[in-house]
C-alpha cells in the first residue's frame, strides 16, 4: 500500500457484530485521541454476537479493514476485539486469604484476586475477566485498595466474567485470516460503557444496555465497580423479523422501514402518522400508519428491557442504579427507545454517544481519555451510540498510556500505582 504510514501510535479496534463489522482507526495524540477513520462492512458468518463461520466472518473484516486503511491513511496490523453472545456468563465470587506479614502487600492482593477467581466453570469456558468490587480486611472494608492495611484475613468480592473458549479462538482465527494480530477481546458492553460513562455515573449506579442485532450486552456499576454483566440473545434482528411477519414484507425491506420510521413508543406518533409502503410482488404501494409499525417494535423492546429489569431486580441492583439506564448499540438509535426504557426501568434513560473533549468539564473526568472533536464525517460517526465499543475498546487501551504528564503526581508514589494499575489491566484482560 503506498503512501499509508505505519504508526506505533495507531490504536485499533475491531467489532465483529451479528448486524456489521466495524473498525475504527485512531492516533494518539499528547492530550487525547483522535478517530483517524472508521470502515464497515456487513457481516457473515456471525450469529447471535458469535462467529459461526471463520472464513465468511473474515471477509467482512478484511473489507471494513481495508476501508478503514483507505479512510485513516494507514496501515492496519494489530487489533483489539470486543466480544459478546449468549455463552458469556457473569458470575460473582469471593475470596479470602490470610495476610502473611501482618500488612496487606500487593501479593496479598494478588493471592485474594487469584483465590476469588477458582470458580468451577462449565465445559469448554474459560475467564475473560475477573474485576475486583472492594476488600475487607479483618472484616473492615478497605474500599478498592487494601496495600498497606494492618491485619490477618483479607477478603475480596470479584465479579467474573466467563466466555466460550470456542467463541475466543474463532476470533482469533478470524484475525489470523484477516492478516491481523489480535493484541485482547473485551467484553463489548464494558467496552461501550467506557466510552459513554463518566466516572460520577459509575459511583452512583448505572447500567449500560447494548442492544444489537442478535445480542443485547448488560453491564451495570456500582460505586465504580463492575457489578453485574450478562448477554441476551435477542436484539434488533428480532425486531426486523417481527416487522416482516407483521407486515408480510421481505426482511430487507422491514430493516430499511425499521430503520426510517420505526418507533419504539406508540404514544409518540400521532394518530393519521403515515407512511408510504412501496409495491411489493402483487401487492400495490400503498400507505402505512406509522403506528402500525410501533404496536409491533414495541412490545419486543418492551420485552427485552422486562427481561434485564428482572435480571437486575434478581441480583438487587435496582435500587442501587442513581444515574439510570445507558443505551448504545445500533438499536439505541430507534426513535423513542430512551422513553420506553424510561418506562420500564422507572429511572432515567439517555443514548449514550462516545464522549467527545467538549463534554469533559470536571478536572476528575478530565483524567479520563476522551476523542478530540475533529471536523467533519469521521467524528460526527465516532459519536453515535453505534460505535460505543469501537470507541470505548480504544479508550480503555489508551487508558494508561494516555495519562497527560502533567498529570503525574509526586513521582515515586505515581509509579507504584501505576505499575500496579498495569498489572490489574492485564489481570483483567
Ligand atoms: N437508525 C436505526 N434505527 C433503528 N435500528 C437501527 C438503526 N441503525 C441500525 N439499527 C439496528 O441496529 C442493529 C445493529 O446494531 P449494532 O451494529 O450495534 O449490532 P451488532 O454489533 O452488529 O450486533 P450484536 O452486538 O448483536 O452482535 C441492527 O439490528 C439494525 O437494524
Ligand atoms: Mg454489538
Amino acid at each position: 500500500m503506498e503512501n499509508m504510514e505505519n504508526k506505533d501510535s495507531l490504536l485499533v479496534s475491531v467489532d465483529i457484530g451479528t448486524y456489521q463489522t466495524s473498525v475504527v482507526v485512531a492516533e494518539k495524540t499528547h492530550d487525547g485521541l483522535a478517530v483517524l477513520g472508521i470502515g464497515t462492512a456487513p457481516s457473515q458468518g456471525v450469529r447471535k454476537g458469535l462467529v459461526t463461520n471463520v472464513e465468511n466472518a473474515a471477509q467482512g473484516l478484511q473489507q471494513a479493514v481495508a476501508e478503514a486503511e483507505a479512510n485513516a491513511s494507514c496501515e492496519i496490523h494489530n487489533v483489539f476485539v470486543s466480544l459478546t453472545g449468549g455463552h458469556m456468563e457473569g458470575i460473582s465470587s469471593q475470596g479470602v486469604v490470610r495476610v502473611k506479614g501482618g500488612e496487606v502487600s500487593a501479593d496479598d492482593v494478588r493471592e485474594v484476586v487469584a483465590v476469588a477467581r477458582t470458580i468451577a466453570l462449565p465445559p469448554e469456558c474459560e475467564i475473560l475477566h475477573v474485576f475486583p468490587q472492594g476488600f475487607l480486611v479483618d472484616g473492615q472494608e478497605r474500599g478498592r485498595d487494601p496495600v498497606g492495611a494492618s491485619g490477618v484475613r483479607l477478603e475480596t468480592d470479584v465479579h467474573v466474567i466467563s466466555v466460550s473458549s470456542t467463541a475466543l479462538y474463532a476470533l482469533q482465527k478470524c484475525c489470523e485470516r484477516a492478516g491481523l494480530y489480535l493484541n485482547g477481546v473485551y467484553y463489548g458492553a464494558l467496552a461501550a460503557a467506557e466510552a459513554v460513562l463518566t466516572p460520577e455515573e459509575k459511583e452512583l449506579g448505572v447500567v449500560v444496555i447494548d442492544i444489537g442485532a442478535g445480542t443485547t450486552s448488560v453491564a451495570a456499576f456500582c460505586q465504580g465497580v463492575v457489578y453485574y454483566t450478562a448477554v441476551l440473545p435477542v436484539g434488533g434482528e428480532n425486531v426486523t423479523n417481527d416487522l416482516a411477519v407483521g407486515l408480510c414484507i421481505p426482511v430487507a425491506e422491514a430493516e430499511r422501514l425499521k430503520q426510517q420510521h420505526g418507533c419504539a413508543l406508540t404514544s409518540l406518533i400521532a394518530p393519521g402518522e403515515a407512511i408510504e409502503m412501496p409495491r411489493i410482488g402483487e401487492r400495490d404501494a400503498a400507505p402505512l400508519p406509522r403506528r402500525k409499525m410501533s404496536e409491533i417494535i414495541e412490545p419486543r423492546i418492551e420485552e427485552i428491557f422486562e427481561l434485564v429489569r428482572e435480571q437486575l431486580d434478581f441480583g438487587g441492583l435496582s435500587d442501587r442504579l442513581g444515574a439510570g439506564v445507558v443505551l448504545t448499540g445500533g438499536s439505541a438509535l430507534l426513535e423513542g427507545v430512551p422513553d420506553l426504557a424510561q418506562r420500564v426501568f422507572r429511572m432515567a434513560a439517555r443514548r449514550g454517544a462516545p464522549r467527545c473533549a467538549s463534554d469533559v468539564v470536571d478536572p476528575k473526568s478530565q483524567r479520563v481519555p476522551h476523542l478530540i472533536s475533529m471536523e467533519g464525517h469521521v467524528d460526527s460517526l465516532a459519536q453515535s451510540p453505534m460505535y460505543a465499543a469501537n470507541v470505548g475498546l480504544i479508550l480503555c487501551h489508551a487508558q494508561d498510556t494516555l495519562r497527560p504528564p502533567a498529570q503525574v503526581r509526586n513521582g515515586q508514589n505515581w509509579q507504584h500505582m501505576r505499575e500496579r494499575v498495569v498489572e490489574w489491566f492485564r489481570e483483567f484482560f
